[in-house]
């Protein structure tokens, strides 16, 4: 197994400094780094997409079907019971990172998107009737727009939008006048995935928790950027991807408090959520087992305690400082070459940049970019109704994680002045 080169190497920093990474063990920790693609060193600015995987992650999943494999929480035997605790524990570990009270207010789900259809299958269905409202942003991924609509249209709901300002952020006055007597609950992103506006979602829970309002925060593109403590945020759900967290794809997870969970009805049912079964009646299991049915994705949830060891060994706060510190020099360096808009100028922006090119089309930059060894992504980026807001059908995206350098930014810069000269 390869030693975790990051947590051995990095300096020993006091918790919440932000002392520099130490990019070069960090890099070798991610063994997709060293790939070469069109015959030059890979140059990954796609993680809004998806992150990479270091090497203690791969072990761990690795490490989980070598010798712990069985199935969780029915088994009396030995290695059901290992099964269970390394699933049990990574539930602990999401719950320590995230800063819930407990592991029960953590459930896990497919990511995200999972996250958002069960609750508005769950708390929605049941709370959100004819003439009541649900309130989203102007900025939401379509992960959070498609699933309250289809439940605004079921219910006879209406769906309202706070509005962004021109720089991209939510305009916090609309907001509040949107809330009213009919509001069932607000959903908002956290981080957005094309601006990188880091959005104020204490105040946003606030404003709504005077109302009695729950709410839902959307932290897809914020679990791996930044320290998340949802006590703090004050907010009643919370969701992330373990994909976008340096985890496996196909974990996730969804944060509810106690009081919220217990009071939900189930979201899928079958085996493992249920506490007794007859042809007459059922009863269910206390949260989170009640909204996992069926055998979970017990390595996955197991790699994703990996991947936030890792992250915690690093320290967020130095990860945060790092992306921080690279967004500013990447945005300086994009805005220099002629013809390039920007979009998202927000006082707090998280490590995402999303521009135009004047005469070439989004996807012609993310062509040639790759053809320079360079991975973005150019489109619409889940985000449709944000586009339509900015006035362009797509923008190119470059989006940062911890292991990304200046050099990075040095290619991307040079790639875009190849697109650009080819294009003149
Ligand atoms: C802001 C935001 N929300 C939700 C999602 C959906 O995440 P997933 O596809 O992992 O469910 C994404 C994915 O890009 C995102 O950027």
């Amino acid at each position: 197994m390869m030693r975790n080169v990051a947590m051995i190497d990095a300096p020993p920093v006091a918790a919440g400094s932000a002392a520099p990474l130490d990019l070069t063990a960090i890099r070798r920790d991610f063994p997709m780094l060293r790939q070469q693609v069109h015959g030059t060193r890979l140059v990954y600015l796609d993680n809004a997409s998806t992150t990479q995987k270091p090497q203690t992650v791969i072990d761990r999943v690795a490490r989980f079907y070598l010798e712990e494999n069985a199935n969780v929480h029915r088994g009396v035997h030995w290695l059901s019971e290992r099964a269970t605790e390394a699933y049990e524990g990574a539930r602990t570990t999401v719950a320590r990172f995230l800063n819930a009270r407990t592991p029960q207010e953590i459930v896990f789900v497919r990511g995200t998107t999972e996250a958002v259809n069960l609750v508005v299958a769950t708390y929605g269905r049941s709370h959100v009737g004819r003439d009541d409202e649900v309130v989203i942003s102007a900025m939401e991924h379509h992960s959070n727009i498609v699933p309250w609509q289809i439940l605004c249209e079921q219910a006879g709901a209406r769906l309202k939008v706070i509005p962004t300002t021109d720089a991209g952020e939510l305009d916090l006055d609309a907001y509040a006048s949107l809330l009213g007597d009919r509001t069932r609950i607000v959903s908002v992103v956290h981080v957005s995935n094309v601006l990188g506006t880091v959005n104020p979602v204490g105040e946003v829970v606030r404003l709504a928790h005077r109302r009695g309002i729950p709410v839902f925060v959307d932290g897809a593109q914020a679990a791996a950027h930044m320290p998340i403590d949802v006590q703090a945020i004050g907010c009643d759900f919370y969701a992330c991807s373990g994909h976008k967290m340096f985890g496996p794809t196909g974990i996730g997870v969804l944060y509810g408090t106690s009081d919220r969970l217990e009071s939900m009805p189930p979201y899928q049912s079958g085996g493992d959520m249920i506490r007794s079964v007859t042809f007459e009646r059922t009863s269910y299991a206390s949260a989170p087992h009640r909204f996992e049915a069926g055998t979970p994705h017990i390595a996955g949830a197991v790699g994703l305690a990996a991947a936030i060891d890792y992250l915690d060994a690093i320290g967020l706060e130095r990860i945060a400082a790092h992306e921080h510190d690279l967004l500013g020099a990447a945005t300086d360096a994009v805005a220099r070459i002629p013809g390039v808009r920007l979009f998202g100028t927000a006082a707090d922006k998280a490590g995402v940049l999303s521009f135009v090119l004047e005469g070439v089309h989004p996807h012609d930059i993310g062509t040639i970019l790759d053809r320079e060894g360079v991975a973005i992504r150019a489109g619409h980026h889940c985000c449709q109704p944000l586009m339509d807001r900015l006035g362009v059908p797509a923008t190119a995206r470059a989006s940062l994680a911890l292991y990304n350098t200046r050099a990075d930014i040095d290619r991307l810069s040079a790639a875009l002045q190849t697109a650009r000269g080819l294009f003149a």
